[in-house]
């Protein structure tokens, strides 16, 4: 398929994990793909593999300076966006009894304020018909200890995806959410998520396994994409069965 022949889009984050795989899977379908992320070394590695018109930014989300800034290189750049996916995002885990202020104020900076404000500072640069897709979690559905802070930043996103919808549907815009479950990538070395750990989690999908994000990314491209355009201000969950059976 070439979906995104002739398309722009933007993918925070995209630079590890869900983001770049995501990435590539646009790129593979014809789009000239935008990323951003805060390690230099590895931007510059996933741009190298997203064809010759991709472009990467360094870019520490977070603020609403941060998010002014990425419109501002991409309005430089003649950049117009036609999706755009808020993927950029940090699990820091700890029980509530010990959740400190410094991880409360981490996580919303980067996963709600940085995606609000983001998402704000490209709406001049989005075309008719955008799509913004945000990366939730199932985290924001099911009581996981030690989950309080993380799962409550996601759970802000599902009520974006509905509100920003609502207000950008004259502009033709609309924002869903996907909400994975654990999916094999580096958050899990990041988190320093112990074997037993890991197995304990892997034990509680109905599926048996982990997820890839490759089986995100192709949700993501859906949503994305014009042959979703019935589906607004929703949630789709990827959990191998976790929060539903
Ligand atoms: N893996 C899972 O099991 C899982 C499940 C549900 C939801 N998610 C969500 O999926 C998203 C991607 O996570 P992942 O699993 O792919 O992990 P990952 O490999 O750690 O990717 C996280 C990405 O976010 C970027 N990022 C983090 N903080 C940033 C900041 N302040 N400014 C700019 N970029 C920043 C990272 O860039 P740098 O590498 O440059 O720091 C990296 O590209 C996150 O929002 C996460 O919450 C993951």
């Amino acid at each position: 398929m070439n979906r995104f022949e002739g398309k722009t889009v933007l993918v925070t984050g995209g630079n590890s994990g869900i983001g770049l795989v995501t990435a590539q899977a646009y790129a593979a379908e014809g789009a000239r793909v935008v990323i951003t992320g805060r390690d230099e070394a590895s931007l510059e590695t996933v741009r190298a593999t997203l064809g010759a018109n991709a472009v990467a930014i360094r870019n520490v989300a977070g603020t609403v300076a941060a998010a002014r800034e990425l419109a501002q290189k991409l309005t430089d750049s003649n950049i117009r966006l036609d999706a755009v996916f808020i993927n950029a995002g940090i699990a820091k885990l700890a029980p509530f009894a010990d959740m400190s202020e410094s991880v409360w104020d981490e996580t919303f900076d980067i996963n709600v304020k940085g995606p609000y404000f983001q998402i704000q500072a490209l709406l001049p640069l989005l075309n008719q018909g955008a799509s913004i897709v945000l990366n939730g979690s199932i985290n924001a559905h099911i009581g996981m200890p030690t989950s309080s802070v993380y799962a409550a930043s996601k759970a802000a996103l599902i009520t974006f995806a509905k509100t920003l919808s609502a207000e950008l549907l004259p502009r033709g815009v609309r924002v869903n959410v996907v909400s994975p479950g654990p999916v094999t990538t580096p958050l899990h070395v990041k988190l320093g998520m112990p074997d037993e750990a890991a197995a304990q989690l892997q034990a509680q999908i109905p599926l048996g396994r982990f997820g890839t994000s490759a089986e995100v990314a192709s949700t993501v491209l859906h949503l994305s994409a014009a042959e979703s355009a019935f589906i607004v201000g929703t949630e789709i969950i990827i959990d191998g069965g976790m929060s539903q059976l």
